[in-house]
């Protein structure tokens, strides 16, 4: 009961401290330290959900599309492009002066079967999966030249023992497919970032082989500045030990920290965290226990989850270019689906009536106390 009592004075203190400067922001409390950002979806994009685009907005200086700048929205057969959602969601971020990150260029998943097949239906060789990746990127990254700052160049290549992930880019080019991809899109647009984006990026297989990744890249005179970590966090998993760890072996390999995906989980989960999006899991009631809200004590170790994590990353703000948030408010999140379709879950930072969580007031403190 006291520690309940104890969390009730520091919420109000958070979120009534908060309140006297209601036009506080977690863009302005964050903004010498690092970008903040949110995915957008396109009801966002379209400005139809008008809602999270205040919030949007009001809190954040990054932006990202959830899904509309993948390859199989992009690029849906050869040769057909379709920007129209991407060309709102740039227009957006310009208007809004919002930093604006391109996410993906290159991913095993949601890649279009075209990519890699010849019109008998088998694989294609590697002159033409080079030039079709070359194609793709060229267009897309030179239509944004100078608007998209950074771009997740590729993504989710490596699996957590360090091993390359058997993608058709892989079963294809081999490893080469990666400095080709981030070659095509440095030729494109020289002045933007270039990201290599992933889960799971902790687990010291997974670091061992990115960060080789980085220095074979940068050993071939080809860009790279960040790796993005997503941060699709559990409650108990990772530690702030490992993922302090990981942050620092990217460092060192020369390369800024990009927090691309954060959301913290509240619920059971059949294993640890996984993003592959192709993991799936059979609906169980037991797995889906907060149906009706997150219980109180729940809600406190979310809260530190939270907060842990942000003490982490502004101690380590002078390696990290960006958090984005995985969405804006709880009921818009893949993570109500996944890995298990039809659960309620509480990952983000404004709840389903689009209200700032008192999570918010506590991490603008934080920030503003300068930890
Ligand atoms: O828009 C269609 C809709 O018209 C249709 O009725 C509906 C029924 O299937 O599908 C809708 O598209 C869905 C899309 O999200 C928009 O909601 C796709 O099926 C669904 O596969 C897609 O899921 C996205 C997933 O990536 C796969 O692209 C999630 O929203 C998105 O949060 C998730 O994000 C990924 C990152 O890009 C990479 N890192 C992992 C992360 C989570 O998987």
């Amino acid at each position: 009961m006291k520690r309940i009592m104890l969390w009730s004075i520091m919420t109000f203190a958070a979120t009534g401290f908060n309140a006297q400067k209601s036009d506080n922001s977690l863009k302005k409390a964050f903004q010498n330290k690092f970008y903040i950002g949110t995915a957008m979806n396109l009801d966002q994009i379209h400005g139809t959900d008008t809602k999270s685009v205040d919030i949007i907005k009001k809190q954040f200086s990054s932006i990202v599309a959830e899904n509309c700048m993948k390859s199989m929205y992009l690029q849906p057969k050869e040769g057909q492009f379709f920007f129209d959602d991407a060309d709102q969601f740039v227009e957006f971020g310009d208007k809004n002066k919002m930093f604006i990150i391109g996410h993906t260029l290159i991913w095993h998943s949601q890649a279009p079967d075209w990519f890699f097949t010849d019109k008998n239906g088998n694989n294609v060789s590697s002159k033409v999966l080079k030039q079709r990746m070359k194609d793709h990127i060229t267009t897309i990254v030179s239509r944004y030249k100078g608007r998209v700052k950074g771009w997740d160049v590729v993504n989710e290549a490596i699996l957590e023992d360090g091993s390359y992930r058997k993608s058709k880019f892989y079963e294809i080019l081999g490893e080469e497919f990666i400095p080709l991809a981030f070659q095509y899109a440095q030729e494109a647009d020289p002045n933007a970032e270039l990201y290599y984006n992933d889960y799971n990026e902790w687990h010291p297989g997974k670091v061992k082989t990115v960060t080789q990744l980085v220095k074979n890249l940068k050993a071939k005179g080809i860009r790279i500045d960040a790796v993005g970590m997503q941060a699709h966090i559990g409650m108990d998993s990772p530690s702030i030990g490992e993922y302090e760890k990981a942050i620092l072996d990217y460092a060192k390999a020369g390369v800024k920290v990009n927090i691309t995906e954060l959301d913290i989980s509240a619920l059971p989960s059949p294993w640890g965290t996984s993003a592959n999006i192709s993991d799936k899991v059979q609906y169980d009631e037991k797995m889906n226990p907060y149906r009706n809200g997150l219980p109180k004590d729940v809600q406190i170790q979310w809260e530190n989850r939270y907060e842990d994590f942000f003490k982490l990353f502004l101690k380590h703000k002078k390696n990290i270019r960006r958090v984005t948030l995985w969405g804006v408010s709880d009921n818009l999140s893949w993570k109500n689906d996944f890995p298990i379709k039809g659960r309620t879950d509480y990952p983000l930072l404004f709840d389903r009536q689009y209200k700032s969580k008192p999570i918010v007031g506590k991490l603008i403190r934080l920030a503003e106390e300068g930890r």
